[in-house]
């Protein structure tokens, strides 16, 4: 396969026109530029990756048209929504981090779901004054008002050069004809299958012949056509307001919800300012609050820029990096919620004399219990959601990540719009101290008020030097954050983008106590060694998150992808020109 790619590759050198270079699924081939055109102000051309080949696609459609990257983020985000509905999609929320080569500037487009008023902390409570599990992950009750609907309109008419109907198509018509069901939609539809099937309006989309979907059979949403049609002629409107907010609407209240119509109608994107720090040789610019990855990002890399990595061995690189992620997710839990809403020390958090005052803390051979700080025991999780990552010729750049929250959102499908709602109100504190389907926890700074955004992992994030430019993000709740950091290290360390797609994982997140490793992310001696230090070990748990990156190396000006190989169905590509 490998050997395919590199005749494709080189084969580009040869040919003068727009190419198209194909990728398989699993690995993308870096493209040269023609030797003349070379330059490191602009990169050769555009490459995506994401986390489905029909998505991918759909951008480079728009690039093909004369779009820019965040049209081709348009018209990803679209396609996901159809294609990916266990992950992401217009019932859901997410983050949207764009740098615009003209202005020069980095923007963060927060369209994070926001709690409707009914969403009390005592409407998550049983009767004995426990958090109602079902409540906070199934149902209209779980739903945050979406985001991510705004934010297509938002990013395509400030950024965009095509219109929101030409970045919308591609999806339309996949949700009008279909496309071919895959394992992990069957999977995740077999565990979420006695919640989905609650809901009228989900059974009609997805019991349309009478059986569960099935992998290769096709899937087809003409109800979600219909509603990203009308987004794309009427816009915010489209959404927010008239027929398909009436339907989400009667759909809550039919399931013994309550939203109000001025919830939906008074949903905006907010623009922030990313988070940029420094680690190394690397400009890292990277999410804010309602995001708690971009600040454990800076708090773990400062802490560990105080060791040279690359010379120790893996079992003391381990625990070091195991150490700055304990730290990080204690902060995390106790500081971080939306930042419209509470006051958060993020100078003190995201400082480097914070860091260092951490990393003085951090015992060279020894694990820190975790109990030795506040806290609970809490479970783990199930990895969805989506990231996706763009770079075009001009320099634009998009780094998202975009979610439903657990496996296919809410199960709860508004009849008549194709709509699946995310079950967000999850990731909010509901009940002070107890954990959340990922484990993590917070208390008052992530409790639930109207209109706050509940704290996410999620961490779209650009890395950049004199010589290379990277962006890089993935789901996996809160593994999320860990991901992004080995990721950053493992482009530090010299890899490839599709190396650091591939890269065995660890874990750490305070609470629970332990390092969580992937099969054959540590070796047996490094095991030993980190369990001599006191480190509890889950080693080979599984494999999680499905990590989407693009990257432009200035000096060679080549452009090389990188899509996740645990997941099948995603798809780096580089179209030069
Ligand atoms: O925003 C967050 O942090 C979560 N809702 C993301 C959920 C996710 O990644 C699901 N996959 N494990």
């Amino acid at each position: 396969m490998r050997k395919t790619l590199r005749v494709l590759a080189s084969r580009t050198l040869l040919t003068a026109s727009l190419l198209f270079l194909a990728t398989s699924p699993l690995q993308a081939a870096p493209a040269q530029a023609p030797a003349n055109k070379a330059t490191t102000t602009h990169p050769p051309g555009a490459a995506i990756a994401s986390a489905h080949a029909l998505a991918t696609d759909a951008g480079m459609e728009m690039i093909r048209q004369g779009g820019n990257a965040f049209d081709a983020a348009v018209a990803v985000s679209a396609m996901l929504s159809v294609v990916e509905p266990i992950s992401s999609g217009v019932g859901g929320g997410g983050f949207f981090l764009l740098h615009d080569a003209k202005s020069g500037k980095d923007v963060f487009v927060d369209a994070r779901e926001t709690a409707p008023e009914s969403a009390t902390p005592q409407a998550y409570l049983t009767p004995n004054g426990e958090l109602d599990n079902d409540r906070a992950t199934n149902g209209p009750w779980s739903a945050g008002i979406p985001g991510l609907p705004a934010a297509l309109v938002h990013v395509s008419g400030k950024y965009g050069r095509l219109p929101l109907k030409t970045a919308l198509a591609p999806a339309i018509r996949v949700a009008r004809e279909g496309f071919a069901v895959y394992p992990r939609l069957e999977r995740g539809y077999a565990s979420r299958r006695e919640v989905m099937e609650r809901y009228r309006g989900t059974r009609e989309v997805f019991l349309a012949d009478g059986t569960p979907p099935k992998a290769g059979e096709v899937l087809r949403q003409p109800d979600l056509a219909r509603t990203l049609e009308l987004l794309g002629e009427k816009g915010f409107d489209g959404f927010y307001k008239g027929e398909v907010a009436k339907k989400l609407l009667a759909a809550v209240k039919e399931e013994g919800g309550r939203w109000r119509a001025e919830e939906l109608s008074g949903y905006r994107v907010k623009e922030r300012e990313p988070l940029h720090f420094k680690y190394r040789d690397w400009s890292i610019t990277t999410a804010p609050p309602p995001s708690s990855g971009g600040v454990a990002i800076a708090q773990m890399l400062q802490m560990l820029s105080g060791w040279d990595l690359k010379s120790l061995d893996e079992a003391q690189r381990t625990h070091l990096i195991a150490e700055s992620m304990r730290r990080a997710f204690r902060d995390r839990t106790i500081y971080l919620g939306d930042p419209d809403f509470v006051k958060m020390p993020l100078a003190r958090l995201t400082s480097a004399d914070y860091a260092a005052g951490q990393r003085a803390g951090i015992h060279p051979s020894k694990a820190t219990p975790s109990d030795l700080l506040p806290g609970q025991p809490a479970p783990l999780e199930d990895d969805e959601t989506t990231h996706f990552s763009i770079l075009d010729a001009e320099g634009n750049r998009v780094s998202t990540t975009q979610t439903v929250n657990l496996l296919y959102g809410s199960g709860l499908v508004a009849p008549g719009t194709g709509v699946l709602l995310n079950d967000e109100m999850d990731d909010f504190a509901l009940r002070p101290g107890t954990p959340n389907a990922f484990g993590v926890m917070g208390f008052e700074a992530n409790a639930p008020a109207p209109g706050k955004r509940m704290l996410s992992s999620m961490t779209p994030s650009f890395i950049e030097s004199k010589d290379e430019l990277a962006i890089l993000g993935a789901p996996g709740g809160s593994r999320i954050i860990t991901e992004v950091l080995i990721g950053i290290l493992a482009y530090d360390d010299g890899l490839t983008a599709q190396q650091v797609a591939a890269k065995p994982r660890i874990h750490h997140q305070w609470m629970p106590d332990v390092i969580s490793a992937e099969p054959d992310a540590l070796s047996p001696e490094t095991v030993k060694a980190l369990e001599a230090m006191g480190h509890k070990v889950n080693d080979g748990e599984r494999t999680w998150g499905n990590l989407q990156t693009v990257s432009w190396d200035k000096r060679a000006n080549t452009l090389e992808g990188g899509t996740d190989p645990r997941n099948p169905v995603g798809k780096a590509d580089v179209l030069v020109k």
